[in-house]
């Protein structure tokens, strides 16, 4: 593969490494915030709940601009509102401010969440299209690594309102984010269905990839109403519940609340440092999915991840029924399901997302596709701390082990391989 095509998807996935850091860095930042500005428990959640729901709707329009602008324009004002979520965070004198900044930093990751994707499986050749279009997930979880050792040296360090320094930390990264942008070319795909034929045939030339048989456009991209047309209404239907139940699997309460659960289970060693390591496992698993997802193909990554995950969280929910918690079984269970997650969900999703849709209507069904995956973000992250409070550990652990084993019946039934299958041809797949 030509190093050209390799470094301008990583430039597009570098906004996955700020949706990495901005979900995550919150997490090190509570005690100081409650303290700081007197927060109630609920204004608590609003300040960490406002990230996942500025995303819905900036998932909502980022098809809709990139079709319309084009990928690499919006892919450029996400750079910019992620700098801007940085400084006013970072900055913010009252909490009214601070969750309006976190509102914004949502709408920047729900955009680059979408456009990513699609502009990442527009520049692929098709037989390595899973492993680029991984580099989204590879960053994300590398800026969730980045941003739990980043509050690790800033509280060490920098003690003094330190939450400021982690929240406004990420504007380094935007700033070079957007002028890395302004060097990578628009998606050859986008330009082609506008008409734009012999700068789309220009930019494949660069890539070193034949043109595809793409039908020239006049410029017209799919509206909602016609992704859901009956054409098309299975694929996208399939698409948007793939992306919703993606968070089913309960990755996120380990990742949102990795210290809550360690503080309950009472593993020993500190919760600073086991959340370190999930992030760890985390990157590690992701670089071996990296040589997987192109060679065993997105089915059977998703098959065996989803029965790795249920039978954990079902050993979860049984070690903390029977109070079984002072052993390290616990912490097994809980990285063996994000060893689990990486190697399938984690490593599909975003590939999937962006590759069953035909051109023409990829923009508008990644959009709401992507929206689905956060609308069930918010919902998991915020029934969470309910489902724990209401339930206790046992029974919150074996619903999301049984929601685990739902994914395979999905899967199995549903989802269709697209590995090595050109984006042209995906469409006669399903
Ligand atoms: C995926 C999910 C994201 C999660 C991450 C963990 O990117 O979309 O919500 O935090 O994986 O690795």
């Amino acid at each position: 593969m030509k190093g050209y095509v390799i470094l301008i998807a990583s430039v597009a996935a570098l906004g996955g490494l700020l949706f990495g850091f901005d979900t995550a860095v919150v997490a090190g930042t509570l005690d100081h915030l409650t303290a700081y500005f007197s927060l109630t428990k609920v204004q608590l959640g609003i300040v960490v709940g406002a990230t996942s729901i500025g995303c819905i709707p900036g998932a909502w329009i980022a098809g809709k601009m990139a079709d319309v602008y084009g990928r690499k324009k919006v892919m450029l004002l996400t750079a910019l509102l992620y700098v801007v979520a940085a400084l006013g965070s970072g900055l913010a004198g009252k909490y009214g401010t601070l969750v309006f900044f976190r509102l914004v930093g949502g709408l920047a990751i729900g955009l680059a969440s979408t456009v990513a994707p699609i502009y990442i499986s527009e520049i692929a050749p098709a037989r390595t299209r899973g492993r680029l279009g991984m580099l989204q997930q590879l960053a994300i979880v590398t800026g969730i690594l980045v941003s739990f050792i980043s509050n690790y040296l800033i509280a060490k360090y920098h003690p003094v309102d330190d939450w400021r320094y982690m929240l406004g930390a990420a504007v380094v990264p935007s700033l070079v984010f957007f002028l890395l942008l302004l060097l990578v070319p628009e998606s050859p795909r986008w330009l082609a269905l506008m008409g734009r034929g012999d700068e789309a045939r220009r930019i494949f030339g660069k890539l070193g990839t034949e043109p595809p048989a793409i039908e020239e456009g006049s410029g017209h991209t799919a509206t909602l109403s016609e992704v859901f047309a009956p054409r098309y209404r299975r694929v996208t239907v399939i698409g948007l519940v793939f992306a919703a139940v993606a968070q089913l699997t309960g990755i996120n309460i380990i990742f949102y609340y990795a210290p809550l659960i360690f503080e309950k289970s009472h593993t020993g060693g500190s919760a600073l440092f086991q959340t370190l390591l999930t992030g760890i496992v985390n990157l590690v698993f992701t670089i071996l999915a990296f040589w997987l997802i192109d060679r065993v193909g997105r089915k059977k990554l998703l098959l065996v991840g989803s029965a790795i995950m249920a039978t954990c969280m079902l050993v979860l929910g049984a070690l903390f029924w029977t109070n079984a918690l002072d052993n390290y079984f616990v912490l097994g269970a809980i990285f063996l399901y994000i060893a689990g997650f990486a190697c399938s969900w984690g490593a599909v999703l975003w590939v999937y997302v962006a590759e069953i849709f035909p051109n023409h209507i990829r923009g508008k069904a990644t959009s709401v596709a992507v929206t689905g995956n956060w609308t069930a973000n918010a919902i998991v992250s915020l029934t969470f701390p309910y489902m724990l409070d209401a339930l206790k550990g046992g029974p919150t652990f074996l619903v999301y082990a049984l929601l685990n084993a739902g994914m395979i019946w999905f899967v199995s039934r549903y989802i269709f391989e697209t590995k090595g299958v050109p984006l042209e041809k995906i469409e006669e797949t399903w």
